[in-house]
């Protein structure tokens, strides 16, 4: 199977080119600087050119503060270049797995987000990428929109790493307590994509089609996972738990985002390991933990 991936340095493009060799698939991944989504004029014909048997639409703008300033770019990012994307698909006539965010809820619900509830982002970056899903499903109906959270892996930036960086020189540190969500293994979603492409290249069910949630089992807060990364790791830091109203930041972000992954279960059987296993495995990686 040829899979096509956009970004070439994100963490889920990266965790896919990790496993590719192993899951006997070839992968192609495009991007930048070649392809810039701001000016994305090559973007259908270079889809169209490789011809791929499925595309993973994994670039996007994530820099969730700065997108309430950089406005327009998030717009072309994240909204504009998932239709051009949709169009190439709809021309080879073949399925496109689009990773989407938690942050197109509004975190009010009591409870886990499920994909039948409204989605009302709060955010630019939120409204941006809600833009992408509803662009894409107005365009071509044989898509699966796959919404995740709190996404961490061995590479580029995360909140993983940024407090084992931040561990090496402080032994106290305030993280947010009332922001809830599920922390989810980059290395994790790639697997479950490769096995999510291989079903709809497969299978005409339009069930298999539509929006999912994907996201680590259980859930947690920014606090609760700094501890667990803190305790996994070995290192002795002091974790204080602070409100949202102590950190402001440029975007709102959801008080609750907790997905609840059931439907990716039902029609997949693909169930994400518990977050706390996931992220011992990437502290692994990192050489954090033995
Ligand atoms: N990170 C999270 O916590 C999180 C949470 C929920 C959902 N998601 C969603 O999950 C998906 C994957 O996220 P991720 O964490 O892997 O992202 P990431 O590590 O932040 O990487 C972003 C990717 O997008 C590419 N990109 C950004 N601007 C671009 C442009 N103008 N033209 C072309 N490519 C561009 C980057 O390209 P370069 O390789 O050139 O830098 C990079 O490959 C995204 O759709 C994101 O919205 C992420």
């Amino acid at each position: 199977m040829r899979i096509l991936v956009t970004g070439k340095s994100g963490q889920v493009s990266q965790s896919l080119q990790k496993l590719a060799t192993d899951e006997e698939v070839e992968l192609i991944v495009i991007g930048r600087p070649e392809i810039d989504f701001e000016r994305p004029y090559n973007l259908e014909a270079e889809i169209i050119k490789i011809a791929p048997d499925v595309v993973i639409s994994a670039a996007a703008y994530t820099m969730v503060d700065k997108a309430e300033t950089d406005v327009e770019i998030a717009k072309k990012v994240n909204s504009e270049a998932p239709a051009i994307i949709a169009t190439a698909c709809k021309y080879l006539d073949i399925p496109l797995l689009h990773l989407s965010t938690d942050y197109v809820y509004s975190g009010e619900k009591i409870g886990a987000y499920v994909e039948l509830d409204a989605a009302n982002p709060k955010s630019v970056y939120g409204k941006t990428k809600l833009d992408g899903e509803n662009a894409i499903a107005s365009i071509y109906p044989n898509h699966v929109i796959l919404r995740t959270a709190w996404v961490y892996s061995p590479f580029g930036k995360n909140f993983v790493k940024t407090m084992l960086a931040l561990g090496e020189s402080r032994d106290e540190i305030s993280v947010v307590a009332d922001q809830f969500g599920c922390p989810s293994s980059a290395m994790e979603i790639a697997k479950a994509l490769i096995k999510i492409a291989k079903k709809v290249c497969s299978e005409k069910n339009d069930d298999l089609r539509g929006v999912f949630h994907i996201a680590g089992r259980g859930e947690t807060n920014w606090s609760g996972f700094a501890k667990e990364i803190f305790e996994l790791s070995g290192m002795n830091v002091k974790v204080n738990e602070i409100p949202s109203a102590a950190y402001p930041t440029p975007a709102v972000r959801p008080t609750n985002s907790r997905l609840d992954c059931d439907k990716l279960w039902d029609l997949y059987k693909i169930e994400l390991p518990l977050w706390q296993d996931s992220l011992k495995e990437c502290l692994k990686i990192l050489k954090y933990t033995s």
